[in-house]
């Protein structure tokens, strides 16, 4: 029931503060070590190298899990997309885990990897999923739960922040298994507070993003989204939202990959929306902000207070770098739902998508 809500989006969108609290009341209960069985972790632990499948915003979530599993288990991570991978002839290592991320457990394409899995490779196997006892949830060998609650919109918002959150989670208890200090030192339970206040604030202005989508989105036929590291796969998943729901054609860009080609598109009031959540890359992204700036391009910057200037227009919490995606998603979902608006779409049914994509 989405009570008083004009759309299901929007509420999910202002649920992921619960999801949050959720997610650590789940896994993370008066303790910063989290809840996750020994089996699992000694199953992941033997892995040689973690493979994390996905479609989508799932996809998109792994990706930024990457760098968690990479800097808190020092284990090598790869991720795919599923579609690709469930046909590819990839040179696994020695001893790969697989971690399948999907918001429904049906996605057709992550169960095609799957079956390989489990017939093919006959390697162990984790679903992170919302939906227990979906399709992928029964056929791998581990399970875990988002704890999302269901997600009704078919532009995923809440379940991207929540497999973000339960990477970490699962991270986390891996790197202190391992001995790792880098994952010692890491305090998950009080990074998902922080970013449930932050996102709690990000939603409460929301009024601000409606003018910035009125001003910027309402009209115009394209839109970049540009970034550099987890900054840039949080652009890919913000330039998704983007496509799906206000049928603008948005692509998400490496910062530092434009002036390769893709500046050539650039021209009067296009608009580029910057992300910058990353001290090592602020200084090259605000460089090839100038340049697309010099080519009348109308920009947008998101970035965290830490990093922040006078001239950004959008300023969200500082939390760890590695888990501000949780946060600088979230002013990209809600410009995405209030151009829908503006175009006068249907914020929930876009044109030809279904929320389970149960065939490959
Ligand atoms: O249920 P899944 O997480 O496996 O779904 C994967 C994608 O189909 C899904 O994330 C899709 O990209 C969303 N509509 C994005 O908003």
């Amino acid at each position: 029931d989405r009570g008083a809500y004009p759309y299901y989006m929007l509420k999910e969108i202002d649920e992921q503060p619960a999801v949050l609290h959720r997610i650590q009341k789940a896994y993370l209960e008066n303790t910063d070590k989290p809840a996750i069985s020994t089996e699992l972790l000694t199953a992941m632990k033997h892995a040689d190298r973690l493979y994390i499948v996905g479609a989508g915003t799932s996809y998109h979530a792994g990706l930024v899990g990457k760098q968690l599993f990479e800097k808190l288990t020092q284990i090598p991570t790869e991720v795919v997309v599923a579609s690709e991978f469930a046909y590819a002839d990839p040179m696994l290592s020695q001893r790969p885990f697989f971690i399948f991320l999907t918001q429904s457990g049906e996605t057709a394409d992550s169960r095609q990897v799957l079956v390989r899995v489990n017939n093919e490779w006959h390697a162990p196997s984790l679903t992170i999923t919302n939906v227990e006892n979906s399709t992928l949830y029964r056929e791998a060998t581990y399970q875990l739960l988002l704890n999302a609650g269901p997600e009704i919109a078919v532009a995923s918002t809440k379940a991207y922040t929540a497999q973000i959150a339960v990477e970490a989670v699962v991270a986390k208890a891996l790197g202190e298994v391992k001995e790792i200090e880098f994952a010692q030192k890491f305090d998950v339970r009080r990074e998902l507070s922080l970013a449930a206040n932050g996102i709690q604030s990000i939603v409460d202005e929301k009024d601000k993003l409606k003018k910035i989508a009125h001003q910027d989105l309402a009209k115009t036929r394209n839109a970049f989204y540009i970034g550099r590291g987890v900054d840039y796969f949080v652009a890919l998943e913000a330039a998704l939202k983007l496509k799906e729901i206000s049928y603008i054609q948005a692509e998400g860009f490496a910062s530092g990959e434009l002036k390769h080609g893709t500046i050539a598109l650039i021209e009067d009031h296009t608009p580029v929306i910057a992300l910058i959540t990353q001290a090592k890359t602020a200084g090259h992204t605000r460089s090839n902000i100038q340049e697309v700036k010099s080519r009348g391009a109308q920009v947008l910057t998101i970035v965290s207070e830490a990093l922040a200037k006078k001239e950004d227009r959008i300023v969200i919490p500082t939390i760890s770098e590695l888990l501000m995606p949780l946060m600088s998603v979230v002013p990209a979902q809600l410009l995405a739902y209030y151009a829908s608006l503006e175009r006068g779409y249907d914020v929930d049914q876009p044109r030809n998508l279904a929320k389970s994509v149960t065939v490959e």
